[in-house]
């Protein structure tokens, strides 16, 4: 154990976020809000941040279920502390790459990429003048590592991998404490495989036969649902205090063979895992 490390009878102490603050973009619906929900479920108080007028009904029964007496905060009231937040806003446009019009690819940019560089970096201007240091993570995704079978999104795909390469050099420039005795920040990434979100839903409404296609290029032989919660929780609390700067891929093991079509061919009878 470290010196001065705090030993408590608590179960996994290092994941409790009581007494901790945090935001999260995108927290209105679909995958932003079940992390939102982790970080309550943990002890936090998290304020969820979101260009949406009204949080989705999601919200609401998400709410019942983590703060059943309590209160949820849907904007910002009060700030005293920021501990950390995670950076899930995010929008999708599927489109081929020589009809994407300029002023959609712009704004595609404007919110997954541009969106996100001033959350973190407004963060980071209140953790440093709080001095509590504190967490960022950003939501990536598998997108920005591979060229996604058919994920005819060029714009969204390099935005997500902008995101990655935005997580190193954010953990670099953060990362130390300061001279005047603030914590340095630490800043990481989850990029995820395809998840049954709203997003996702309209897609296929889109495109059907994507479906399939994705359902059959993981080793499991299904999408997922919104279960990245204890990654967040890890990333967000002290049980990754010197994970810095990385990124966790958690993609159904999409991305662990080069030949995605080959998996899927192997395991076609097999029946998917939970
Ligand atoms: N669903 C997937 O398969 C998948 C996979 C990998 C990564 N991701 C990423 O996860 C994040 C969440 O995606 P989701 O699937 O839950 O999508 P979603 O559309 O269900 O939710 C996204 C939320 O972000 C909000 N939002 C969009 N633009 C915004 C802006 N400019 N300012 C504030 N809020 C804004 C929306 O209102 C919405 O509530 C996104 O960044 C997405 O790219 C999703």
């Amino acid at each position: 154990m470290p010196p001065n490390y705090e030993v408590c009878n608590k179960r996994f102490a290092d994941f409790d976020l009581l007494g901790k603050t945090f935001v999260v973009t995108g927290g209105a619906r679909g995958l932003g809000l079940s992390l939102a929900e982790a970080l309550v479920e943990a002890g936090g108080k998290v304020y969820c941040l979101d260009r949406a007028e009204e949080p989705d009904k999601e919200w609401e029964d998400a709410r019942r279920r983590v703060v059943p007496n309590g209160v949820a905060a849907w904007s910002i009231a009060s700030k005293t502390s920021l501990n950390g937040a995670i950076v899930a806003a995010g929008v999708l446009q599927i489109t081929p790459a020589m009809e994407y019009a300029t002023e959609d690819a712009a704004a595609m940019l404007a919110t997954n990429f541009a969106g996100a560089f001033e959350t973190a970096s407004a963060v980071a201007r209140m953790m440093f003048k709080y001095k509590c240091g504190g967490s960022i993570c950003f939501i990536a995704s598998m997108s920005g590592l591979v060229a996604n079978k058919g994920m005819v999104s060029a714009v969204y795909n390099s935005s997500k991998v902008a995101l990655i390469q935005l997580t190193r050099s954010l953990a670099m420039e953060w990362g130390s404490a300061r001279t005047d005795g603030s914590p340095g920040i630490r800043v990481n990434a989850i990029s995820p495989g395809h998840i049954i979100t709203p997003m996702v839903k309209k897609t296929f409404v889109e495109k059907p036969e994507l479906k399939e296609l994705w359902t059959n290029e993981n080793m499991m032989k299904r999408l997922a649902q919104p279960e990245f919660k204890g990654a967040a929780l890890f990333l967000l609390s002290k049980a990754s205090s010197f994970m810095t700067g990385s990124n966790m891929i958690i993609d159904g093991g999409c991305m662990a063979h080069p030949n995605q079509s080959w998996t899927a061919q192997v395991s076609q009878d097999q029946p998917a895992t939970v």
